[in-house]
């Protein structure tokens, strides 16, 4: 198979499409066998992708992608708190439960996200006032998540996005939220010391995206979230890992050295590296399909490469695995009304050139 090393970025931002189809059909052999017969698949970087509740129960191609595709699950929104506790005293696993049994009987794990974040809160959470009433609520949540799951989540997002986004340049600080208000930056420590007396075994990330772009925001939010882990480490919180959520932009190229250099410095740290949310945002992209896959291919070859030459990654994950099912057209639909393809499986399940360097990384041997 034509590696993709030998795939110039120029030839991928040109839109040599014709080549990147080359390697579709390569990977994609590999890629429904999930490891070809030989190919000790136990060596591969696990792939995976978040899981939407509905398609999950209705659509047996979705299914079908998942099984063919992925080694681990991670339910879009199912331990959101809106969705997982409602009300203080209702929880709602349902969600969460049905990715387990679906992930366990096709001999995958489940991933958790996440236990701590500061969007999708119920009322009664963003009502919460007072240290007392903040720590209650977080130890309730945690305690009760992560012991459910014990053994069976190996790995939780235990804060996500911690970082607000740098403005003009302008240091990142620490995401105001519900929980930095009532608690401050001790609400992460609390969060994983939490997390790991309910699961000891678990692995425990910190999870955070806008790192890797040549935009204004990326070298302040990597330098904010370096602080971050070292003091975290320093104070002794039980912190195993970062997971890098890689929303990639069609607007920036990716910084490889900025990129490349912090997950040396993260991995230097003794932490794992976790790609938890790949997807590339494809709305200021020309329409045409093969130069928009192009240069989605180029981006995703450009991050991934990047990371690779510093740390093997724990697992390659995509914030969805088809276009059919994603999140992108929430925030960033196409002016000209075509569908988004941000995902490695196009709307119709076929492999798009973002599976070819999705499944060509994954294949690296340890
Ligand atoms: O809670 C309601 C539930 O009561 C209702 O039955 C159900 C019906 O669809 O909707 C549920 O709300 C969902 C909500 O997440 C739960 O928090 C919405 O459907 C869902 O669309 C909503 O959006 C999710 C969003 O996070 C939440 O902010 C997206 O699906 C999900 O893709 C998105 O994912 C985030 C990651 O968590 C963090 N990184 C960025 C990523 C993309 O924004």
């Amino acid at each position: 198979m034509v590696g993709l090393k030998m795939l110039s970025r120029r030839q991928a931002l040109s839109g040599s499409a014709a080549l990147i189809g080359t390697l579709a059909s390569g990977a994609l052999a590999m890629g429904r066998a999930k490891a070809a017969p030989g190919f000790h698949g136990s060596q591969r970087v696990p792939y995976g992708s978040c899981v939407a509740f509905g398609p999950l129960q209705n659509e047996p191609d979705y299914r079908g992608a998942l099984t063919a595709y992925c080694q681990q699950l991670t339910p879009e929104w199912g331990f959101n708190w809106d969705y997982v506790q409602p009300a203080p005293s209702q929880f709602n696993f349902d969600f969460a439960d049905s990715v387990l049994a679906f992930a366990q009987a096709n001999d995958m794990t489940m991933r958790g996200h996440a236990l701590v974040w500061y969007a999708s809160l119920p009322d009664w959470a963003k009502d919460i006032r007072g240290a007392a009433e903040a720590e209650s609520a977080l130890t309730s949540h945690v305690e009760t998540l992560v012991s459910r799951y014990r053994g069976k989540v190996k790995t939780w997002h235990v804060v996500n996005e911690p970082l607000e986004d740098p403005k003009g340049g302008s240091a990142a600080s620490l995401r105001q939220s519900v929980w930095m208000q009532n608690l401050g930056e001790k609400y992460i420590d609390r969060a994983f010391h939490l997390a790991h007396q309910a699961d000891p075994a678990a692995e425990l990330l910190i999870n955070e995206y806008g790192i890797e772009s040549l935009d204004e925001g990326s070298t302040p939010k990597r330098q904010a979230l370096l602080k971050l882990v070292k003091d975290l480490l320093g104070r002794g919180v039980p912190l195993h890992g970062i997971g890098l959520q890689g929303h990639l932009l069609d607007k920036y190229e990716i910084d490889t050295s900025g990129t490349h250099d912090f997950v040396s410095e993260i991995r230097s740290l003794g932490l794992s590296v976790h790609i938890t949310e790949l997807d590339v945002v494809d709305d200021s992209l020309p329409g045409a399909i093969p130069a928009r896959d192009a240069v989605v291919a180029a981006r995703a070859y450009d991050f991934l490469d990047a990371v690779f030459a510093a740390a093997r990654p724990s697992m390659v994950g995509t914030w969805g695995i088809t276009d059919r099912h994603t999140w992108v057209p929430m925030y960033h639909k196409r002016a000209d009304g075509l569908i988004n393809r941000p995902l490695p499986l196009d709307d119709h399940y076929r492999p798009t050139p973002l599976w070819s360097v999705i499944n060509y990384f994954c294949q690296q041997i340890a």
